[in-house]
């Protein structure tokens, strides 16, 4: 399975639909950076979204030094207001939760109900929901995370034990990033403030990551589902 609805099958189609649409970000999608270069040249410097004009710095969409929001570290880009149809099954033993607060900050753009361009006191900025017409396609994951990997949720040896096919978290060892990287427990490497978020498995200024590209910002290998297997003894 993949953790996101519609992925794989619209790999092709996405790429398309992001030149024809989102122009200048066609120009980053052709030039995914080195895993663990960093944050310039990949999805996420902000100047790729300036379409013309704008500050021509890296950082301004996400953070800044003054008149920040209270949301997450020095965050400068308007939240969403969403309230999230969460993941559920029959077999979870870990009770889903709303996304943590860090979550929500990817959830902010993600989410597809928030102007990428809505930083400082902009707004009225194109939302990705807006650029793509479609949610729960591409990288516009909606409001309905049913269909994604559940975040939000605590992850603890306690949970471990109820399950019996996931590793525990305070005591297996994973490396995180190839050309960076960094080991450590699971907790401390995958998890944020204990639980499982987007970033467990995402890291968004490109450090800890793996693969020949930067593409998806992956802290582990997909290759033989390696990342899953970090977590699930299956
Ligand atoms: C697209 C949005 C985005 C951009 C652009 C971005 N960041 Fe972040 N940053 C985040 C998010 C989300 C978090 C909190 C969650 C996390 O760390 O994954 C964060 C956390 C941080 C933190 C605190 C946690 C840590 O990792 O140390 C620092 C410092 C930081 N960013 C610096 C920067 C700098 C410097 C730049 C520009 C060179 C930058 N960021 C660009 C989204 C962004
Ligand atoms: C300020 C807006 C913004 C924030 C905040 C943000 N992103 Fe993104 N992200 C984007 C845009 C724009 C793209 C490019 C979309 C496209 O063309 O498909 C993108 C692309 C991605 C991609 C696809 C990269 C690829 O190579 O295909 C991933 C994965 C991703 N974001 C994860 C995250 C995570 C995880 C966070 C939070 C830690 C986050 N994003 C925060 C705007 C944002
Ligand atoms: C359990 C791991 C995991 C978690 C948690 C996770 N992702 Fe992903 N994500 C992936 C993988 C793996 C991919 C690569 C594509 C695939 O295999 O579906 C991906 C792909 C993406 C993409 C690119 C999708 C596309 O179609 O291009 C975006 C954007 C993204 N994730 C954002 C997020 C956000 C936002 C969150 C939190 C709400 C999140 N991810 C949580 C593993 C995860
Ligand atoms: C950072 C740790 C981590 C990673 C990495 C991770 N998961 Fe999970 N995943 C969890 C936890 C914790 C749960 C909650 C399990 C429970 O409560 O039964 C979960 C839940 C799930 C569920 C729902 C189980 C149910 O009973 O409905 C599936 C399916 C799943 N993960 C698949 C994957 C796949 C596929 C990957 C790799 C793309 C992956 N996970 C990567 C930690 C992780």
């Amino acid at each position: 399975m993949t953790p996101h609805a519609g992925d794989a099958a619209n790999a092709t189609k996405r790429l398309v639909a992001t030149c024809s649409v989102l122009l200048v970000l066609c120009v980053n999608v052709a030039n995914a950076q080195a895993a663990g270069s960093g944050i310039a040249g990949t999805m996420h410097d902000t100047r790729a979204w300036e379409f013309g004009g704008g500050t021509g710095e890296v950082c301004i969409m996400c953070h800044a030094p003054h008149n920040v929001k209270p949301t997450g570290p020095l965050w400068n880009h308007a939240p969403s207001a969403a309230t999230y149809t969460l993941y559920g099954s029959s077999t979870m033993d870990a009770a889903v939760g709303q996304p943590g607060s860090s979550s929500k900050l990817c959830l902010s753009c993600h989410d597809g109900t928030v102007g990428i361009l809505d930083y400082a006191a902009n707004t009225g900025g194109m939302s990705l929901g807006d650029a793509y017409g479609c949610v729960d396609c591409f990288s516009v994951l909606g409001t309905n995370l049913k269909n994604d990997h559940p975040v939000g949720i605590t992850y603890d040896a306690v949970l471990a034990t109820a399950d019996g096919q996931l590793a525990n978290p305070e005591t297996k060892t994973v490396t995180i990033g190839a050309t960076m990287s960094r080991t450590g427990t699971l907790a401390s490497t995958m998890l944020v403030s204990g639980k499982v978020e987007c970033a467990s498995c995402h890291d968004v200024h490109n450090r800890y990551t793996v693969g020949a590209s930067s593409r998806y910002l992956l802290k582990v290998s997909t290759t033989g589902s390696a990342l899953c297997l970090q977590c699930h003894a299956k």
